[in-house]
């Protein structure tokens, strides 16, 4: 029997696949199942019909897997900030292990290496220090908020709604990050709304009003708001600045980016400082380290220590070696092993970032670090010595070509790879697969109830 677009079957999921949908099997077709756990039983609409597969959406749990839980969200069946908070924790953690080592295997074509348990989050709610949300003049509505005649359709703070690009869900609060965090959220979305000043729409580009990211130190209980508008403009801004200063003591860094470009990201071309400093302040470890609006900050805090701890650990450095570390935001992983190596030479391509990096070798007094600010995959050839010890930490999407062809170009003796996404992850070992071996992979659960896993790899030169 075919398979057909708006078919109604039924199904039982065998086991989850990156990306974070369950995988089912019906005459010996592979079905993409949306929403569910491995051990369900449902009956699902067929919504996309491909030559080897097919996708599908669920329309009812006919038997729940032992494994499914109560999502605490009210958002969560719909919201694209995390999507298995139905899914049991410790069954996530195994369902990520098993990610992390069958890319290894089946993509990056690398055996016999030693993969530890994954490190899990000691805290699964509240552990996000930085939560991003849009505005957008598409409203999405919850499906008992729908008949209702509204007149705020043209307004929303929140998160994206998947497979949409401009409908946001307008969300009271985030279970990820602390309450305080959700009460900075609230009086922001009270005074925009209020402002008169429309939000900016992702389709016309029109309006103001575009990001609001939020951030917070857990060591030092300081926060940092960032709003992100479409043109500089005062008095909305100088505004919601100084109502955001009477209500919230720990706002340490008060900014507002403009962005005038159509791009959908929350880093503008300018920052302006409304409050307090451009900075604020965290700790991994024994090391402090400002972080500016536009820089890269590891974002589970209770838990991100472990991997720089691992870093180190796999690192195994002695104080005599030179050390390039690639992709190095503000200066963490630099930072963090500089007591153990010579010479520790950082590169990114956020000015930022290589700002920030150079004022906290300052300030945990390292004086054995140089960055260098632009594309890796330019910076790298200007590299003639030779290096021990590369760490590499590369976006989700992983490291560009050249960037390898460098690489392989060095030779160091021993890479450290720590990546966000086990896909591109085991992309670029198959890349460098015929001078370096994986020894040793530590995947560590950075991101409680979403499908993504950080893992740390070890290579060493065959
Ligand atoms: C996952 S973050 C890693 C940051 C840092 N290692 C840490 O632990 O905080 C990735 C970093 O890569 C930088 N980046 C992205 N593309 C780049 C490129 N082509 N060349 C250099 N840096 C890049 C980003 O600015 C960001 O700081």
């Amino acid at each position: 029997m075919d398979i057909r677009k708006g078919d109604t079957i039924a199904l039982t999921v065998e086991r989850v696949v990156y990306g974070g949908r369950g995988l089912a099997h019906l005459n010996n077709m592979a079905i993409f199942v949306d929403k569910a756990v491995p051990g369900d039983r449902v009956i699902a609409r067929v919504v996309r019909v491909k030559k080897n597969f097919a996708e599908s959406r669920v329309l009812e749990v006919t038997e729940a897997s032992p494994y499914r839980t109560t999502a605490p969200c009210p958002y969560s069946d719909y919201c694209g900030g995390c999507n298995w908070q139905f899914i049991e924790y410790e069954k996530q953690l195994a369902y990520k292990q098993t990610f992390v080592e069958d890319s290894l295997n089946h993509i990056g074509k690398a055996t016999d290496f030693q993969i530890h348990h994954v490190l899990p989050s000691p805290q699964i709610f509240g552990y996000r220090n930085k939560m991003e949300f849009s505005f957008s003049d598409k409203r999405w509505f919850l499906p008992e908020e729908r008949d209702k005649k509204r007149d705020d359709r043209d307004f929303a703070l929140g998160l994206h709604i998947p497979g949409t690009f401009d409908k946001i869900i307008d969300i009271e609060g985030c279970l990820l990050q602390k309450e305080k965090g959700n009460e900075i959220l609230r009086e922001v979305r009270r005074y925009a709304k209020d402002s008169g000043v429309p939000v900016y729409g992702l389709r016309s580009h029109q309006g103001f009003w575009r990001y609001l990211m939020i951030r917070h130190s857990f060591a030092f209980n300081e926060w940092m708001v960032n709003v992100v508008t479409s043109e500089e403009r005062d008095p909305p801004v100088q505004g919601l600045a100084s109502v955001l200063k009477d209500g919230f003591r720990e706002i340490a860094s008060l900014v507002n980016n403009i962005n005038t470009t159509r791009g959908g990201t929350a880093v503008g071309e300018r920052e302006r400082v409304l409050a307090g400093e451009r900075n604020i302040r965290d700790r991994i470890g024994a090391f402090t380290f400002e972080i500016s609006a536009n820089s890269f900050f590891q974002t589970n805090s209770p838990l991100s220590h472990r991997l720089y701890q691992a870093v180190r650990d796999f690192a195994s450095l002695t104080g005599k070696e030179i050390v390039v570390d690639l992709y190095c935001g503000i200066g963490t992983v630099s930072i963090y092993v500089a007591g153990q190596a010579s010479r520790i030479i950082g590169m990114d391509i956020s000015n930022s970032a290589i700002a920030n990096a150079r004022r906290n070798c300052e300030l945990n007094g390292t004086d054995n670090c140089e960055f260098l600010c632009g594309d890796v995959g330019m910076l790298l050839p200007q590299i003639t010595i030779h290096v021990d010890l590369l760490v590499a930490d590369p976006p989700r999407t992983g490291m560009h070509r050249k960037v390898i062809e460098q690489i392989l170009r060095l030779l160091p003796d021993r890479i450290i790879y720590i990546s966000c996404n086990p896909a591109t992850l085991a992309r670029d070992i198959a890349l460098l697969k015929e001078r370096y071996r994986v020894e040793e992979v530590q995947p560590i659960d950075l991101f409680p109830h979403t499908y993504h896993i950080e893992s740390i790899s070890r290579l060493e030169r065959i």
